[in-house]
Order: structure tokens, then sequence, then C-alpha cells
């Protein structure tokens, strides 16, 4: 008792772990089921050479020994092999009977068998609650993280969740706790509220340096969003309607590239949501992915009437295949790191973006001319039509000049 250790990860993983050793196993299983056969072989033909009088029959229990050791054998190599691939992989098991580890999370990974055995449509047999498998690297965190009062106020630590999920442990645990509610009065009626300031005080500011929108105004926060809490401001809400410079394509322009079937659409780190704002106003809803870096991104786009998406960029989405007329982005894009990274994030897109849908890259700054070029090698690769295709260049004091680039894709049909 108390000594529960789970495995984590949710079906996903464990395909995974079963297609990348399968073929070493099946290797092995030739091997043995040959090993076994020349072994039975060798025993059934040799011992009366060796023995041709004395001994008639075979001996059959000396065979099925062998045989068992030979099936122990594979099962324990087997064993290895399973673990080496999880040190490949990193992928470990949150351990539940370490030290310290918060009740409520032992409650929450237990597994359950369905009572009525293996489910005919799905084909499962237990339910297993989805966590993230890169938790177990942070579990000290999410073990504080489940450290709450059953039923009533959960702490105040929103921010806590999203430390968790910058270091990959996403999706959370739910937890069963009510999460601190702000009171929110006062909202102006869609779509009125596209467009109007959004008080300080139906956002939540724990966890933020800042504590009001002025504050975060003065803050770059990332290259997509420069003072994009002001409403106000001339550079926020006339993007996309008035171009600033070669680098910018407005909406009307791209809507019509799209020749009407332009419904929805997805934003990757979309700022303050004024791009699902000026669509909305052409009747087509996007949704915004974000998290809360340095600022309230997602009660700021749901108090503008948007449908803000709390999501990292290194979640593969959840969509189906094929359901977006459009997919907008700009820096989320820069994802560095292994050149692999940026590869499953554009399959991902690719895969949620219907044939014929519009992939719109918005002024993405690239850190050199090389890096262009690799990015537009990778945009080739998947044969996308390139409705438009701009390279603007910024010199910055003399270094090496940064270039940027903006394009309109659309998505082939293959066959
Ligand atoms: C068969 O092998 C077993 C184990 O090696 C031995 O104990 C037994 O005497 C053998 N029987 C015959 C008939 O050779
Ligand atoms: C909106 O808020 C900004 C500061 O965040 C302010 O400069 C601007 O005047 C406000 N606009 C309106 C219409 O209240
Ligand atoms: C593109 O982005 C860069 C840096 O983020 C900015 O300096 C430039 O003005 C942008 N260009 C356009 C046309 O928006
Ligand atoms: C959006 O839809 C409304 C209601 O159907 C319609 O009246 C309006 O003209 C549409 N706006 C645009 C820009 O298509």
């Amino acid at each position: 008792m108390g000594s529960v250790s789970l495995k984590i990860g949710d079906g996903t993983a464990r395909f995974r772990r079963a297609t990348l050793c399968s073929s070493a196993v099946n290797l092995l299983m030739l091997f043995s089921v040959l090993t076994t056969n020349l072994f039975a072989l060798y025993a059934f033909t040799s011992s009366p050479k060796s023995h041709p009088f004395h001994q008639t029959h075979k001996n059959i229990s000396l065979i099925s020994e062998q045989v068992s050791l030979i099936l122990r054998e594979i099962d324990s190599s087997q064993k290895k092999l399973v673990q080496m691939e999880k040190q490949l992989l990193g992928y470990e098991n949150i351990d539940l009977s370490r030290p310290n580890i918060a009740n409520e999370l032992k409650i929450f990974l237990q597994r359950h068998q369905l009572p009525l055995g293996k489910d005919s449509r799905t084909g499962i047999t237990e339910l297993v609650a989805s966590v993230g498998h890169s938790c177990e690297k942070s579990v000290d965190l999410l073990s504080e993280y489940m450290s709450y009062k059953v039923n009533g106020l959960c702490p105040d630590d929103w921010s806590l969740g999203q430390k968790l999920i910058l270091r990959g442990c996403e999706p959370l645990p739910r937890r069963r706790c009510f999460a601190k509610v702000i009171p929110k009065m006062g909202f102006l009626s869609f779509p009125v509220s596209l467009w109007h300031n959004v008080s300080d005080k139906v956002l939540s500011w724990s966890g933020i340096g800042c504590k009001s929108l002025a504050c975060v105004n003065g803050k770059k926060l990332s290259k997509d969003c420069v003072g994009c809490f002001d409403l106000g401001n001339w550079n926020e809400n006339q993007r996309y309607v008035k171009a600033r410079g070669k680098n910018d394509f407005l909406i009307n322009d791209v809507l019509n590239l799209g020749s009407g079937g332009i419904r929805i659409g997805f934003d990757l780190g979309g700022g303050s949501g004024t791009f699902a704002a000026r669509m909305a106003e052409r009747n087509v809803t996007v949704v915004t992915a974000t998290l809360n870096i340095d600022a309230p991104f997602s009660e700021f786009i749901a108090a503008r009437g948007l449908f803000p998406l709390y999501l990292s960029l290194d979640h593969r989405f959840p969509f189906h295949d094929n359901v977006f007329d459009i997919v907008h982005t700009g820096s989320a894009l820069d994802v560095g790191g292994r050149p692999e990274k940026l590869e499953f994030l554009m399959f991902d897109i690719d895969r949620i973006l219907r044939a014929g849908g519009l992939f719109w890259l918005d002024n993405f700054s690239c850190a050199s001319d090389e890096k262009k070029n690799a990015l537009t090698r990778l945009i080739e690769r998947f044969g996308y039509k390139k409705l438009k295709w701009v390279v603007g260049e910024k010199i910055n004091g003399g270094e090496k000049p940064e270039v940027y680039l903006s394009a309109v894709l659309q998505k082939p049909v293959r066959v």
C-alpha cells in the first residue's frame, strides 16, 4: 500500500513506443524462433547418434527445460529493450511512492478498469488520466500544484500552472477546487466590445510583474505585441486595415484570395486578439492561441468577446485534421532549437488547415538570410501555392540586415 507506481502518458506515447522498438523486437523474435527451432532440430537429431543403442526415446524434459530457458532469455531481452528505449526518450513514470507526493495527484492518476471489461467501440480496457509525460521532470512543482483543499478554494496559483506548462508539463492534471473568481461586470455587447478599452479590474494580475494595462503597454512583450493592449494605439487599431509597409497585407485582400470560403481560422501567438477582432468584423471566427506570459492575454481577449485558447505552441493543436480555412502567425513560428522542432509545428499547422485553405505568415523575422532560405525550403516542401510572397529587409546599425518574410500560401490537394 502507498507505493503505487503508475505509467503516465496517453495512448500516443504508448503507440510511439511500440512503433519505435517494434522492428527491433521483430528481429529479436525472428532470431529466437530460429534458434529455438535449430536447437530442437539439433536435440532431436543428435541424441540418437551419440547414444545409438541405450537411449531410444528423446529426453523430452531436457528439451523443454532448454526451451523455457530461451523463452526466459527473450523475455528479459524485451524488458531491457523497453528500458533502453525509455532512457533514450527521457520518458519515465511519475513515481507516486516518492515522499511528499500530494494525495490528490495519486487520486487523479489512479487508473480505473472499465467495469464491463473491454469497450467494444473504442477498444480500451481502462481509463487513464491525461497528463503530460514531462510533468515527471517537475514533480515537486506538480505536487505543489496538486496540494489544495478538496471542494475548497484553489490557491491563487494559475502562474504556477503556467510555469509547469512552460516546462513541458502539458496537459496539467485536473483539480477538485474552485479557481479564484474575479468579478467581471459591465461588459459591453458584441461587436462594441471588440475595440473598447478593457478595465484593469476585470483582469487577474497575480503572478504578473505589472499590475495595470498602462504598465503592460509600456513593455515590449513580443515582436507581435508592442503596446498591443492599448486599443487606442494607431499601430494596434489600424493593423490589417492600413499597411505600414510592404510586409503588411490587408485583411480584405487576403480574404479575397480565399474566394469567399474563409469562415473559421486559427491565430498562433495572436497578441491581444486584434487579428481575431478584425476577422470577427468580417464574420470570420478566429481562435487565438496564447499563454499569459507577462500579461493577462487570455482574459483580455475574452473581454473583447473573442476566443482565447490557453495552450503552448509545443502542444499538438486540439483540432481535427482539415478543419480551418485560415491559419495566421507571425513571430510564434520562431521556435528555435533544432530544425525538427519547426518541422513538427509546420506539419501540425498543415494538418489542421483544409485543402485550399490559407496559411498567412505575417512579417516573420528571420535572424539571417540562411534562416530565411531554410524556412523557404521547408515551406516549398509542403507544395503550397504562393499567393503572396514578400521579403523585406531592415538595416540595424551596420550589422547584417534583418530579413522579414510575409506570405500567403494556399494548401494544395494532396492525393
Ligand atoms: C533426462 O534429463 C534429465 C535432466 O537432465 C535427467 O534427470 C534424466 O535422467 C534424463 N532422462 C533420460 C531418460 O535420459
Ligand atoms: C485606452 O487605454 C489607454 C491606456 O491603456 C489610453 O491611453 C487610451 O486613452 C484609452 N482609450 C480610451 C478610448 O479610453
Ligand atoms: C515587421 O517587423 C519588424 C520587427 O518586428 C518591424 O520593425 C517592422 O516595422 C515590421 N514591418 C511591417 C511592415 O509591419
Ligand atoms: C456579417 O453577418 C451579418 C449577419 O448575417 C451581416 O448582416 C453582415 O453584413 C455580415 N458582415 C460582413 C462583413 O459580411
